[in-house]
């Protein structure tokens, strides 16, 4: 579904990403894993079309999208969930929804989605008339994610959804994340720092350090692999 092939990002000068090839098939959660600063957020911002790559090819269903704009990107199925939950604060939850489903037309759906995702959070159900910045850090992120899905994405990204959020919410956002996966076969690219419970749940996963992959298989071979758990996960 998604074929990253050599890839090259810079961030002005700095070259970021370093001949990056990562395969995702349809319907995998695969994970990405990485130290602060390995390039994880860079190489969801390639795939979205936020920092595009500079070399190397990214295609989608085959088709080369390393030059199509961001809401093109969108438009053909991929939705991003950016580092630190960047909810509307001033929106109400349902305006938040609403923004998610801004390249949408099709009504009665897009009221079907909002009620789908009122039964996946039914605390958002809820709070849909309070402003979005008034939610806790773990409803946020509900939001976020749901804002996301309004847009009916094919593959998802998720730039480390557990991050600063307590056991109970960390542990629902994966349940969730695999929720997603399993009843609408949405296919999903997890980046996370909290590398066992990722591993958990995706079915395949790649390490990367210093904007290079140095590592991929199955989740299970690298919850079990020494280097792996040494690095990322403290054992
Ligand atoms: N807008 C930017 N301008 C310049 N350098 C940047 C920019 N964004 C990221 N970088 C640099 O690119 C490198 C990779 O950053 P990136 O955010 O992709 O890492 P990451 O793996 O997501 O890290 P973290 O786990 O801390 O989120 C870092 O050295 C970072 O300083
Ligand atoms: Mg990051």
């Amino acid at each position: 579904m998604l074929r990253l092939h050599n890839v090259q990002t810079f961030h002005g000068n700095v070259q970021v990403l370093k001949d990056l090839s990562i395969e995702v098939s349809e319907g995998e959660i695969i994970t990405l894993i990485g130290a602060n600063g390995a390039g994880k957020t860079t190489t969801l911002m390639s795939i979205s079309g936020i920092v595009p790559p500079r070399a190397g090819e990214i295609l989608f269903d085959g088709k080369p999208i390393q030059n199509v704009s961001p809401d093109d990107i969108v438009a053909s199925g991929i939705s991003l969930v950016p580092e630190g939950r960047r909810i509307f604060p001033r929106l109400t939850v349902m305006e938040n929804l609403d923004m998610g489903a801004f390249l949408r037309r099709d009504n009665a759906e897009i009221k079907k989605d909002v009620n789908h995702i009122f039964e996946l959070f039914p605390i958002l159900a809820e709070r849909r008339h309070q402003q979005g910045g008034t939610l806790s850090g773990g409803e946020q992120q509900m939001l976020a994610i749901s804002r996301a899905l309004m847009a009916r994405p094919r593959l998802l990204l998720l730039d480390e959804p557990s991050l600063g959020l307590g056991p109970i919410f960390v542990k629902l956002i994966f349940d969730i994340i695999r929720k997603i996966n399993t009843e609408s076969r949405t296919t999903i690219f997890l980046v996370e720092q909290n590398a066992h419970m990722a591993l958990k749940v995706a079915h395949r996963g790649y390490v990367m350090e210093n904007g290079r992959i140095t590592l991929e298989g199955s989740a299970d071979t690298l919850l079990h692999n020494e280097d792996v758990k040494k690095a990322y996960l403290g054992i």
